[in-house]
């Protein structure tokens, strides 16, 4: 359609018609069936009301939405096509590494071909729009959503959240109603991922300096790149929920970072605002978010019921409800639903591309490189499917299909790798001999989980599980523990105050330990973990998150060394809960703590060391990589200068490896405290044995600019130190000093 025919068309529409573009209901409301990501109970409708709604969610399936959307559009007064939403987070049916996991790829590249297949899956399944990508930066892992961020660092999600965006929606050459684009959807707006004492939903505490320098960049750079949607989190900040937040959507959001889309609550956020004490009811929740500027109004009655009055009572002005149907209207019309309101939608496509050859092989491309080789004690790993000798996989996740986050639906479980499946498929015809033995349930009994979980097993059972996988170890020339929390400890309303695997895991490994010390383990997590009792107990520990579907494979490929490892922590791994939040970008304090462990008066703990088990950007590969000197192309910058920083990074193991080659800038001296250190580079190269390789980065005075003590967006002269290394603790630097501004 042309903007005058939308314009046209709008004006026809009766308040209560625009009104119904405003209205999103989940799909189980409209026929039987769908998924659940909230409490079903937030929506009565009656069946005059729902034919005028805009949009649906969490219906998902050519032939349903196909059938949906005729029966809509039929029965539409203008017959305006219907937007059909879903969580598409880490894939759709091949299912890939969560996003935590994908952000320890530090790869662009691999999370952008990810978003592609994973769009292009969705699409053919009726779905225009993606509630991704997920950039809340997060710094607690008690919070169960942080499985859903590409973690701690908002130069990183950023620079992955541009990937997703271009993935979704087809990139720059592109418009939406292209085939296999889908629409993105930035989330959740703003600063989620900071509640207080990491439980879902609850207040965000945290400056408007640091909301702006580490909570606002990554959301900033998605809309930058395009992206066609933002969603409102549910949380408070500055002591205002988001979709009420004048300031935040009004002048940040569209203001400032010049977002003309479309803005959508998150699920019943709007009538939430009563449960949070600012609204007295329904009608005043659904007049403080129209004024806030949320167009769509996800699973409440706010607006269905309430929006008309206030306009004919001449509390809303009818002009904002004609800008959001506008921008509804324009979304739907460049996703071209006008022309063809049933898009990529296809049975025939869906069986085509689900879980393809091709989307499998991306899938186990990506497991792999999301891995963190934590330790390799005596290069245990990589094991020799030509050895005699004989492995034990031990553990509740050695058979586990369950190997998807707590985003992942509609998943079929039969359609994971597990990791009998990947080694048995590596091993068969070689020598090497493989025991399994499951050791135990994933979770203690009576432990909580997001949803519903059941193992059964009788004290006699648990006992035998215990004893086989004992004997298994006693055996082994090697065992590989494969455990892990369970997905649903993870994910929204995951939130958990004591994050360790589950003690009966804990259990199995010290008694497996007492009769075998060659123990490589597996882990598997939505979050990072307390792991010290873990590391101290195994020689080699590789943390694979929640793979996906092709879990199995992947982690065989990386195991028998067929893949090296290559990821590098997304978020800090933590000693222990109590050090929480703990980051590599933070401060250095008036009386820093040289050594990690308490002495006299300084920045610290009695009782714990402020350094992490292992840092932000930590991994290892099966070989080794020495760093050169780092040389600066100058000394002196003026603003318009570019510096090149360059080191000559060497492998100077025994076979081939990928090394993630991190920059990180640190404003000695600021207006405000700096942080030590800030990423703000990043390249991959895969070097051979004995190969070096020149890497250089460009920095330029873009790169240097903050919020500074009155909160203007500048850079300061003075000295800077770049840091080049394989993590957040490179000590190797140089310095370069930014002159005054003429
Ligand atoms: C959920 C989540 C949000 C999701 C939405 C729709 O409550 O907070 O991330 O996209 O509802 O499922």
């Amino acid at each position: 359609m042309e903007q005058r025919q939308l314009e046209n068309l709008l004006r026809e529409m009766t308040l209560e018609e625009k009104i119904g573009q405003m209205v999103q209901i989940s799909g189980h409301l409209l026929t039987e069936g769908g998924i659940l990501t909230g409490p079903a109970d937030t929506v009565e409708i009656t069946g005059e009301q729902s034919a005028l709604i805009g949009s649906i969610l969490n219906k998902v399936g050519a032939k349903s939405l196909h059938r949906i959307q005729e029966e809509y559009i039929a029965g539409h007064p203008y017959h305006i096509p219907l937007l059909m939403m879903f969580d598409v987070i880490n894939g759709m049916e091949t299912i890939f590494p969560i996003p935590l996991a994908q952000g320890c790829t530090f790869s662009p590249e691999l999370v952008e071909a990810a978003a592609r297949v994973a769009a292009k899956e969705a699409a053919v399944a009726g779905i225009h729009v993606t509630f991704s990508p997920m950039l809340d930066t997060v710094r607690d892992p008690r919070w169960g959503r942080v499985m859903e961020s590409t973690g701690e660092d908002p130069w990183l999600n950023a620079e992955l959240g541009k990937a997703m965006v271009r993935g979704y929606q087809g990139g720059e050459n592109e418009v939406l109603s292209g085939a296999g684009n889908i629409s993105g959807c930035i989330k959740h707006f703003a600063a989620y991922g900071a509640p207080e004492g990491g439980r879902d939903y609850d207040n965000v505490e945290i400056s408007e300096r640091t909301f702006r320098e580490d909570y606002l960049r990554a959301y900033q750079a998605a809309v930058e790149e395009g992206c066609a949607m933002v969603m409102t989190s549910f949380n408070s900040w500055n002591r205002i929920p988001s979709s009420a937040n004048r300031w935040l959507m009004r002048k940040v959001l569209r203001e400032e970072m010049g977002f003309d889309g479309v803005v959508i609550s998150d699920y019943a956020a709007v009538a939430e605002m009563v449960s949070h004490g600012i609204a007295e009811d329904s009608r005043e929740a659904a007049k403080l978010a129209i004024m806030a500027g949320v167009d769509i109004d996800m699973m409440s009655t706010a607006y269905l019921n309430h929006l008309a009055d206030l306009v004919r009572d001449g509390e809303v002005e009818e002009r904002l409800i004609d800008e959001a149907v506008m921008r509804i209207l324009k979304l739907k019309n460049d996703l071209g639903l006008f022309e063809n309101p049933f898009k990529d939608c296809s049975e025939e496509k869906e069986r085509e591309l689900f879980a393809c050859v091709e989307h499998r092989e991306l899938a186990r491309k990506a497991a792999a490189a999301s891995f963190v080789l934590l330790k390799n004690e005596g290069k245990l790993l990589p094991l020799d499917k030509q050895s005699r000798k004989t492995l034990a996989f031990i553990g509740p996740y050695a058979e586990n299909t369950e190997l998807y986050g707590s985003w992942s639906f509609p998943v079929k479980p039969e359609r994971t790798v597990t990791i009998r499946q990947g080694v048995g498929q590596k091993t068969v015809g070689n020598s090497v001999k493989v025991v399994w033995a499951k050791g135990c349930p994933v979770l203690n009994e009576g432990m909580v989980t997001r949803m519903k979980y059941r193992e059964d097993y009788t004290e006699i059972d648990l006992n035998r599980l215990m004893d086989d996988a004992v004997n298994a170890a006693k055996t082994a020339d090697t065992v590989v523990m494969c455990l892990g929390e369970h997905r649903d400890q993870t994910g929204e309303g995951g939130s958990r105050a004591v994050i360790r695997i589950p003690e009966n895991q804990l259990e199995l490994l010290k008694r497996v330990r007492q009769v075998n010390d060659n123990i490589v383990t597996v882990i598997f997590s939505g979050r990072p973990l307390e792991m010290e009792e873990i590391t101290e107990r195994s020689k080699a520990v590789l943390m694979v998150w929640m793979p996906g579907t092709e879990g199995g494979n992947a982690i065989a490929d990386v195991l028998f060394g067929d893949t090296a490892p290559e990821g590098k922590l997304s978020m800090t791994l933590p000693r222990s809960a109590g050090q929480i939040p703990i980051y590599y970008s933070q401060f250095r304090t008036g009386r820093p703590n040289r050594t990690g462990t308490k002495i006299g008066f300084c920045n610290g703990y009695l009782d714990e060391s402020t350094k992490p088990l292992y840092p932000f950007g930590f991994g290892l590969s099966y070989t080794a990589f020495d760093y050169s000197p780092i040389t600066l192309s100058r000394k002196e910058m003026k603003k318009e200068d570019t510096i090149t920083a360059t080191v000559t990074v060497s492998n100077i193991g025994d076979c081939a490896g990928t090394e993630t080659v991190q920059l990180y800038l640190r404003d000695v001296k600021g207006s405000v405290i700096r942080p030590m250190k800030m990423l703000r580079g990043v390249q991959k190269v895969t070097l051979q044995p004995g190969e070096g390789r020149e890497v250089s980065f460009a920095i330029t005075e873009e790169m240097l600019e903050f919020y500074d003590a009155d909160m203007n967006y500048v850079s300061e002269p003075g000295l800077f130190r770049v840091f080049i290394g394989t993590d957040s603790g490179a000590d190797n630097y140089a310095e370069f000093t930014l002159m005054q501004h003429k």
